[in-house]
This record gives structure tokens, sequence and C-alpha cells, in this order.
């Protein structure tokens, strides 16, 4: 693997799985890859999760680690190139990128969707600049339109759960006060499509997600109908997608919390939800601490993914 930065870089689905089991069983068997080969973790934006399974990760592969918050302590970045650089940002990503690279082996960057153009957020402006400009191998820890580590993990959490070949998987929209990307919703639909779930999406009308990343996906507007007979739940904010209203919040309707009573419509589905979570506006305290909640292991299996992903890069290193 070179660079990973969606399901299009996993190759084949079920062998993934099966490679990300066996790191899970023997996390330390490839410590031998990462000697003397340094990951430099590049943030844009916060991170709880990302930065620490990421770093444990490469640690178990005997990696060295930096790691740098960009808008903390470092010179503050431009990123539009034929600025008058006359502002408050010193240093051009276009020589800080290469600056970057030429300190490690790996680079891992996390860069949100800024919402100020859909256009830059959906052609991922940032990440395809590091891709471009660093001369190493990059993976996204979570980008403006995909959060590949965290549907992998995702993906690995439902294979250790699920009880029939093809589970019913119902991702719904639920209410947060906050503008948030798309890309957790968008990636974990191109990642569960491609595994072969059953998916189906649920939102409120005006939330509509890229079909490029939906397809295949049943899209149901009604919550109560979309939950029933699922076999695990997977509950996200996201902004509206759609224009005009690209990046902005259309509802907090709390009738889309998950609660122990939508929870009573599924199978007895699994909870899950990536984190950070905003309790009693995504879902309700009983529900999130209950004995179907999965969001404990789905964070510990981002070790998993990251480690997954390392991996092939390092066995590829030139
Ligand atoms: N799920 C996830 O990516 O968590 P962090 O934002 O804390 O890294």
């Amino acid at each position: 693997m070179r660079h990973f930065t969606s399901v299009a870089d996993i190759g084949d689905i079920p062998s993934a799985i099966s490679e990300a089991l066996a790191i899970k069983s023997d996390r330390f068997a490839y410590k031998h890859l990462g000697e003397n080969r340094t990951l430099l973790m590049i943030f844009f934006n916060s991170s709880l999760r990302t930065r620490l399974s990421t770093q444990k990760a490469a640690l178990n592969l005997g990696m060295n680690v930096m790691v740098l918050d960009v808008n903390q302590g470092a010179w503050k970045l431009e990123t539009e190139r034929g600025v008058i650089m006359d502002g408050d940002r010193p240093e051009h990503l276009l020589e800080a990128i290469p600056v970057m690279g030429s300190y490690c082996d790996v680079i891992g960057v996390r860069s949100f969707a800024r919402f100020e153009s859909k256009a830059d957020d959906y052609s991922e402006k940032i990440i395809s600049q590091f891709i471009e400009h660093s001369g190493r191998p990059v993976f996204s820890m979570e980008a403006a339109t995909r959060h590949p580590l965290q549907s992998l993990a995702d993906l690995i959490t439902i294979e250790e759960h699920k009880t029939v070949d093809r589970p019913k998987v119902v991702m719904t929209w639920a209410p947060h006060p906050k503008a948030l990307p798309q890309a957790v919703p968008n990636s974990f639909a191109e990642w569960i499509t491609a595994a072969g779930y059953d998916l189906v999406i649920t939102h409120p009308h005006g939330y509509e997600l890229d079909p490029r990343f939906t397809a295949g996906a049943t899209i149901e507007y009604d919550q109560d109908k979309a939950l029933a007979g699922a076999d695990f739940v997977y509950a996200k904010n996201w902004s509206a997608y759609a224009d005009p209203n690209y990046g902005k919040v259309l509802s907090t309707d709390r009738a889309w919390t998950v609660t122990a009573e939508k929870m009573a419509l599924t199978n007895n589905a699994f909870f899950m939800h990536c984190l950070p979570v905003r309790r009693n506006m995504i879902v309700s305290d009983d529900v999130i601490e209950g004995p179907r909640s999965l969001v404990i292991p789905e964070a510990a299996n981002r070790e998993i993914s990251a480690q997954l992903v390392l991996k092939r890069i390092l066995q590829d290193l030139p």
C-alpha cells in the first residue's frame, strides 16, 4: 500500500478483516517492520482517539512517532496558492509539506472540511497536496470527505459481533448543535456497502449525502421504519450536503435522538458511534451505557485499523 484515503485502497475486504483480526491476536508480531522508520502525524484539527490509537499502532510496529498540531506551536500555514502572504500566516503549505516529508518515512494527516468551499472540501485539497508534494506515503486520519480508519474499525467491530452473514445496518442521523462534516457518514456508507451488508440510511429531508458515497444503500426518511429489524444502529450527525445549504445545520430535532424506545424497534441491535458523542442529543445515557453499546470496543479497534494500514505501508516501503 502506498497511500490510504478510502476503501478503494484496502483491496479485498475479507482479506483485510482476516489480517486485522490476526494483528489483534498478536499485535507485536511485526515490531521489526518499523525499526528506524518514523511516522509524522499532522493534525489540523483536534483528536483523542485518532491521535492515541495511531500512535499506539505505530509503537506496536516499532516505529518512532512525531506529532505536529498545526494550530498549536507551529507557524500558521497558508494553504492557497497565489495569495499575497501579508496576513497572519507566515508559512506556505507548499514549503511546509516537503520539509515535513524530509523528516519522516510515513505521514498521517487530519484535515476536516472547512465549509468555505464545497468544491475545495470535496476535492480533498489538503490531503491531496500532501500526497503530491511530500514524497512519502500518506494516510488519512480523517480528511474532508472520508474517515477511512474509523470505517475500517467499524467494520472490524461489526464482523466481531454479527450473528448473520449479512446483518441489517442502519445509519441514522441524530441531532447536534454544531455543523459537522459528512466525512464519517460518507465513509461508513461506502465501506458498509463495499462489504456487502444491507445498509439503510435515515435522516430528515435536506440531509441527503453525496450519492457517490451512498450508492447501494436504501434511504428511508422515517426513522422508526428504518430501525425496524436492525442488527446494528450507527448514529451520527452531519450537516447538510446539498446546495444551497452545504455545511448548515437544518434541524436539531431531538425526536431523532437514539433512545431506548427507538432501540426497542430493532432486532436487539448493537449501538455504535465513532465518538466523541454528545449524550442526550445523539444518544440517551441508558443506550450508550447499556449492554448492547459497542462504542468502547469500536474505539479500541481504531488501534487495529491503524496498525493494519501502517503495516501494509511499511511492507511496501522501498
Ligand atoms: N472517532 C475519532 O476520530 O475520534 P477523534 O476525533 O477523537 O480522533
